[in-house]
């Protein structure tokens, strides 16, 4: 069915092993002083529900400023990918979800083929089945894959030689790790793309109102997803977390240029789990995210340093959101 899924046996152990995994950092992250969960564990399917009406609101302006990007400038993005790859491309996207961001610039971008990554492969293989109806003419395939630990696809998949390759990774998740790790990540990248390119959003820098806004709207959304880690980790790891006792604090940290998001103790009390317990005391911290916040320049220096010989940027018309293509 154009799915590429590992061997039985692989799968199987790559589905154990990351189990494992989780339950230590959880615990280890608890530990820390002070303490911090990755924000990986915001992602269960509640979460993942609450995330997707995160974009929804009006407050969280980088998904429609991204996409106001691509309606207002994405003829002269494709004309920029034409150029710099001369053949109709291979579109690789990271973190491809329900697909339909790459999916609505198939046509612009002439892509010939695509290749989706995720870590969570059951949601998609259902998007890339309903993908297929929609466009019974593209080679399509999928590959599951924690790719922030590693960006290694599988060699035996022909479609990711049938053109020049296109990196796709929008939506600003590069903002979610820290300037080392994103450097390594882009480095990566810059190797898949084997001499192609790679079409990249990044939210930039603003006033820290706009910026404490998006994450922290009105009506809550942004505080029930970071809460809702709480009974994610609870499952993961076995522990007591009650959302009752924790607050939901974001605030944007000038310094390392990035938001913060942390959960706040309202009383002093006690987490337990299996093998292991932490005592916060009143209005003592769990760091959750950190999303950094980039200029344009910065940005594109980050992408030279991974590799990249060349880079063009589009913003929108404030200046909020910038969408990068870097080759070579
Ligand atoms: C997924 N990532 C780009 C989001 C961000 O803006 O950093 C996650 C998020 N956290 C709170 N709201 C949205």
């Amino acid at each position: 069915d154009g799915l590429y899924t590992a061997p039985t046996d692989e799968a199987l152990r790559s589905d154990i092993e990351p189990v494992v995994r989780l339950v230590e950092e959880a615990a280890q992250g608890l530990l820390r002083q002070p303490a911090q969960a990755s924000p990986k564990f915001f992602y269960d399917v509640l979460g993942s529900r609450l995330f997707d009406a995160i974009t929804e609101l009006e407050a969280y302006y980088p998904t429609r400023t991204e996409a106001l990007v691509f309606d207002t400038q994405g003829a002269a993005m494709a004309e920029a990918v034409r150029a710099c790859l001369g053949r109709p491309p291979v579109l690789v996207e990271l973190g491809a979800g329900n697909c339909s961001k790459a999916s609505r610039l198939f046509a612009l971008l002439q892509a010939r083929a695509y290749v989706a990554v995720d870590i969570s492969v059951e949601f998609l293989r259902q998007s890339l089945l309903n993908l297929q109806l929609q466009h019974p003419e593209m080679d399509l395939a999928g590959v599951g894959l924690d790719f922030s630990a590693s960006l290694d696809l599988p060699a035996d998949l022909p479609v990711l030689d049938s053109g020049p390759r296109l990196l796709f990774y929008p939506g600003s998740s590069i903002g979610n790790f820290a300037p080392d790790e994103a450097l390594r990540l882009l480095r990566d990248m810059h190797q898949l793309a084997a001499g192609g390119a790679l079409l990249i959003g990044v939210d930039l820098i603003k006033s820290s109102a706009l910026l404490e806004a998006a994450y922290d709207d009105e009506l809550g959304v942004t505080a029930a997803f970071n809460l809702n880690l709480l009974l994610h980790l609870n499952r993961v790891l076995g522990s007591d977390f009650r959302p009752a006792d924790w607050r939901h604090v974001a605030c944007f940290n000038a310094v390392e240029s990035r938001i913060e998001m942390h959960l706040e103790a309202r009383r002093a009390l006690v987490v337990s789990w299996p093998g292991g317990q932490r005592r916060f005391s009143a209005g003592e911290r769990l760091h959750t995210e950190n999303s950094y916040k980039w200029t344009p320049a910065g940005f594109e220096s980050l992408l030279q340093r991974a590799g990249f010989g060349s880079v063009q940027t589009w913003c929108d018309p404030k200046g909020w959101f910038a969408v990068c293509l870097a080759s070579g």
